[in-house]
């Protein structure tokens, strides 16, 4: 099972405020990242699945809570107590591939454990709080996918 996790950093690093409020509209970005993880589980912590609303469509999904007795209002929504039990879960489903969606707090959990990272790097700062980790350059193969007017987007392979 490949595990990996897309993510849209501004070129200051934010990737959201705290408070929830979206940092950017980019319709392209949203389609990139539609295309790239329908039809997979996604896998993202109660504050992200809490500022979406409500679930995405056409893919499994799945909140990470610390909290038991959390519940999402959504039947089809599943809940696990650590990213590595949700991890755990999608392999006891014999996922091909999965998709950590963020936010903050889960990327920085995410980064030491994935297999790959599809990062969108927009051409603009954004005004946020909540920035992506630092990435270490040296333990990922980087691959330019595609160029568009607003952002760039790279693939990170995780070396060995
Ligand atoms: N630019 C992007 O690509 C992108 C993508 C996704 C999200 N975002 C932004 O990121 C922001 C949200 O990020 P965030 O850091 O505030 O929150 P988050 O990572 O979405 O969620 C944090 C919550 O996840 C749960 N959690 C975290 N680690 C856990 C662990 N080890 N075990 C069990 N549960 C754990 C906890 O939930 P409980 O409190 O319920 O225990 C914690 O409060 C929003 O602004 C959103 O828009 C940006």
């Amino acid at each position: 099972m490949i595990v990996s996790l897309i993510v849209a950093i501004a070129q200051n690093g934010v990737i959201g405020k705290s408070n929830g409020e979206i940092t950017w509209h980019v319709k392209e970005e949203f389609q990139h990242f539609k295309k790239t993880t329908f039809g997979f589980p996604i896998l993202m912590g109660r504050k992200t699945f809490e500022s979406l609303g409500k679930p995405l469509k056409g893919r499994l999904n799945i909140v990470i809570s610390r909290n038991k007795f959390y519940k999402t209002g959504f039947e089809e929504v599943i809940v696990r107590s650590s990213l590595n039990e949700a991890i755990e879960y999608c392999r006891s489903l014999n996922s091909e591939k999965i998709f950590i969606i963020g936010g903050g707090e889960i990327y920085k959990q995410a980064i030491s454990v994935v297999d790959e990272m599809i990062i969108s790097f927009m051409k603009f700062d954004a005004d946020g709080d909540i920035k992506f980790p630092i990435i270490n350059n040296d333990e990922w193969r980087i691959e330019k996918i595609k160029d568009h007017e607003l952002f760039e987007v790279f693939r990170y392979e995780r070396k060995n």
